[in-house]
């Protein structure tokens, strides 16, 4: 499908973000549940930048400074209490006063999409109060559309519903997408109250009361797609992400990536994988990691952030974050980059090995049993089993460098800051505090005396 534009200027969008998701029973607000290790507030900021560009705000509350931290780049209004969904708009006034049309969303809706939205907006083009809403089979807890003889007369919450007053249930519910004009909304907002079962000043009020002073109130209905639907509960919120997920690994399919249990592959939605990458259940890859062409991932991995070059290996349980390996590395079992480590052509990294904030040269291989922090490491060096660059000293850290096509002997500390230098040797077991010059041989530890046992 193809993407949609930017609307005209004078749209903004509101995205509902404030409640606490009391039904996820979670001390993290909703919209920073995450899905495929993305936060559901992600994907509808993703669906709504094609269309709004910088007019996007989000009325944030329960906690409020953990979403203004995650999405800093995002224009945040506050929303003090949690009063209701249209007291969420109150809040916002000063903001929508200075657009002619506004687009009101639930952060929690995960996969809504920009296509969609724009139909909708297509659809809803004119209206005074315009909202989305789709048909199930069970109205469940959703806000139920009334109509009579056909036409449109309110929204009813769930809990206020009363099938003898309302009659019966036609399945049709509001999805929480709204189309509104800000002048009728002005007009509006001020006189909904909370006489309802939650004490909560509700948006879907405006629909009675905008027919009541004969404006254009729309119900587009928009078949009965589930996926326009918020997350209320962890089970909802396992089924959409399985969703998201069967589709996400299909697509790759289609386009050529291998997949060996393709059920227990999560990848998030940012990520990018050449066709020919062979990848093996269970694993996750997530936020914005790339795979080039011929790189294999074995099972029980984890990746995130991380760029993986052309027929790169990356060898079970290991663990990956913010790191680069370049084409033809082989990283693990078992070895943990962290932020920062970035290893060149063809090294390896083998069982029980971590990286942090390391360089480590192209052919380079560190392959058993090392921490190496805060180091540049030249082509071709060799680090013995059991190597460890003593980056911090309690307050501190410090850098290790240590030149190309060098030897570091097994069980070596580098006491940083040091610096060993290219094609020199570091006897096992040294402890190296002072700097080792290109072509030297270092020897750091007590020289070894055989004495005669003592009689027992
Ligand atoms: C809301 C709608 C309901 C619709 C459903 C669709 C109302 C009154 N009800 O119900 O008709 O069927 O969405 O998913 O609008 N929020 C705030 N501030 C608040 C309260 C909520 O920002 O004071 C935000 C929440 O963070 C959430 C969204 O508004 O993103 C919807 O709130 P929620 O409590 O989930 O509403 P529902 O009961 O699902
Ligand atoms: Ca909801």
């Amino acid at each position: 499908m193809k993407e949609p534009g930017r609307l005209p200027a004078g749209c903004a969008a509101f995205v509902l973000a404030a409640g606490k998701g009391t039904r996820m029973h979670s001390s993290k607000p909703k919209v920073l549940q995450t899905i495929l290790g993305t936060p559901m507030l992600a994907y509808v900021l993703h669906a709504l930048a094609p269309l709004f560009g910088q007019d996007i705000y989000v009325i944030a509350g329960y906690g409020a400074d953990q979403v203004r931290q995650s999405f800093s780049d995002a224009h945040m209004v506050l929303q003090p209490e949690q009063k209701g969904t249209g007291h969420a708009l109150q809040c916002a006034r000063n903001q929508w006063l200075n657009y002619s049309s506004l687009l009101v969303v639930n952060g929690d809706t995960p996969l809504i999409s920009a296509a969609w939205l724009a139909d909708f907006i297509g659809r809803a083009q004119g209206a005074d109060i315009a909202f989305a809403t789709i048909t199930l089979p069970d109205a469940a807890s959703y806000g139920r559309v009334i109509r009579k003889n056909g036409q449109l007369q309110a929204i009813v919450e769930a809990r206020d519903y009363d099938p003898a007053r309302h009659g019966a249930n036609t399945g049709e519910i509001n999805t929480g997408v709204w189309w509104l004009d800000s002048a009728s909304l002005d007009r509006l907002l001020p006189k909904l109250d909370c006489a309802n079962k939650s004490g909560e000043y509700y948006l879907t009020d405006l629909v009675r009361l905008g027919l009541a002073e004969g404006l254009d109130v729309r119900a587009v209905q928009c078949g009965e797609d589930m996926a326009l639907l918020g997350v209320n509960t962890p089970a909802e919120l396992a089924s959409l992400e399985e969703r998201l997920q069967r589709q996400i690994s299909s697509e790759f399919m289609d386009s050529g990536v291998i997949m060996h249990a393709p059920g227990l592959i999560r990848i998030g939605p940012r990520v990018t994988i050449a066709p020919g990458v062979e990848l093996s259940g269970p694993c996750e890859i997530f936020g914005e990691s790339s795979i080039e062409k011929g790189a294999r991932v074995d099972c029980c991995c984890v990746i995130e952030n991380s760029r993986i070059g052309a027929g790169a290996h990356i060898r079970s349980f290991s663990h990956l974050s913010g790191a680069e390996v370049a084409q033809g590395c082989v990283v693990g079992p078992y070895a943990r980059l962290r932020p920062g480590a970035i290893m060149r052509e063809n090294a390896h990294v083998g069982n029980f090995v971590e990286l942090k904030k390391t360089d480590l040269g192209a052919g380079a291989k560190a392959n058993h049993l090392s921490y190496l922090g805060d180091a540049v490491i030249g082509a071709g060096t060799n680090i013995g089993a059991g190597t460890i660059t003593c980056n911090y000293d309690g307050h501190e850290k410090f850098p290790t460098t240590i030149g190309a096509n060098a030897f570091i002997g097994s069980n070596t500390a580098l006491v940083a800051p040091v610096n060993v230098g290219s094609n020199s040797l570091v006897g096992a077991g040294s402890v190296i505090t002072h700097d080792v010059p290109d072509n030297e041989l270092a020897i750091g530890r007590s020289r070894q005396k055989n004495l005669r046992r003592r009689k027992i």
